[in-house]
């Protein structure tokens, strides 16, 4: 039997998502941070389909939380409270409106949760993933400047990680929640193909995907929006409207289902180096943004998101070294 980590399982995407998976007979362990809604979904799973759901204590924003939940997954499958790994999610991750926040080691908080987080938790997964297991990234269609969700929620900018990481500060230019989120986003396919690239050169069949769930206003993302625009935006009308205006639509059970799948499913088991988008009810392969297959760009937000976390040379996996 399969077992899938996932980060923020326990609500919209994810929790669709791991509804699925439970049913499928897949274990899971819900990687976040809301002990006690976690602990509720992991009895619902267990109840309804007797599977193996442990729960981890992880914020993505937090690089010590990162680490310190990577060494628990360890003991985990050291003790066999977890049987093996075979998939890593990673689909914890928002919108931050308001003026620029920042992690608990200084940096801006869209990127430090979205990306540096995942980036270091799957460097120090990636030894305990089996040698057929798939990664996947949840993106987003706002990552491409040049689609609707891009132009609406803000166009990207370059995917620098060091100078994303200190937005804002000391009288850096700060940028919109949107633009930090398309911009994030935008990184996170690059990571996926850049893990792709680094895993195909070491001969691995570890799988590296990136996924677009669609617009759902109707999960918490929007929860840091004033309470009427969540409103507005989750009502059928404004549904019916960002579908005509051709933004990439879908809904959290369809989503959640498409991501169950990429993460487990045999049809997707040639789907590394690929980025799937969810779409009206449609999963498939379909080109991301430009910038998104420049692999020098890549390479380098690859190496400045390793010093930013400060990925020591014992922590970083033989495969991509
Ligand atoms: N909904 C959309 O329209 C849409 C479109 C494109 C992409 N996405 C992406 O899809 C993914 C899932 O979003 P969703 O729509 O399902 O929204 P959601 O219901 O708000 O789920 C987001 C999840 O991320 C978790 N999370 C946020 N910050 C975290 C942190 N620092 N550490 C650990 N977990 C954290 C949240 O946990 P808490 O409950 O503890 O905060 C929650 O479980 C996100 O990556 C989002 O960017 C969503």
């Amino acid at each position: 039997m399969a077992t899938v980590l996932i980060t923020g399982g326990h609500s919209g995407i994810g929790l669709a998502a791991v509804r699925v998976l439970a049913a499928e007979n897949v274990d899971l362990v819900l990687a976040g941070r809301s002990p006690d809604r976690m602990r509720a979904v992991a009895d619902e799973l267990r109840a309804a389909h007797g599977v193996r759901v442990s729960t981890l204590a992880l914020d993505t924003s937090s690089l010590t939380s990162v680490r310190t939940a990577a060494g628990q997954l360890g003991r985990m499958l050291a003790d066999g409270e977890v049987a093996s790994l075979d998939a890593i999610a990673c689909n914890a991750g928002g919108r931050f409106d308001g003026p620029v926040t920042y992690s608990p080691e200084g940096y801006e908080t869209t990127f430090a949760t979205n990306c540096l987080g995942h980036f270091l938790l799957v460097e120090l997964l990636l030894p305990h993933l089996s040698d057929d297991g798939r990664v996947v990234y949840t993106s987003s269609s706002t990552h491409d400047p040049d689609s609707m969700d891009g132009r609406m929620v803000g166009a990207v900018v370059e995917p620098d990680a060091t100078t994303l990481a200190t937005i804002g500060r000391d009288g850096a230019k700060a940028l919109s929640a949107g633009k930090r989120y398309s911009t994030s986003k935008l990184c996170t396919v690059m990571y996926a193909y850049e893990l792709d690239r680094r895993l195909r050169r070491a001969g691995s069949g570890i799988s590296s995907i990136a996924f677009d769930p669609g617009s759902i206003p109707d999960t918490g993302f929007l929860r840091g929006m004033p309470k009427p625009v969540q409103w507005l935006s989750a009502t059928s009308a404004m549904k019916w409207v960002t579908k005509r205006i051709g933004a990439i639509t879908s809904t959290a059970e369809f989503s959640g289902a498409s991501l169950a799948a990429l993460a487990v499913s045999p049809e997707h088991a040639g789907g590394s180096g690929k980025y799937f988008q969810a779409n009206a009810g449609t999963l498939a392969a379909v080109r991301s943004a430009r910038l998104s297959y420049d692999e020098q760009r890549a390479g380098k937000l690859w190496d400045d998101s390793k010093r930013l976390v400060a990925l020591t040379s014992a922590e970083e996996p033989a495969l991509l070294r």
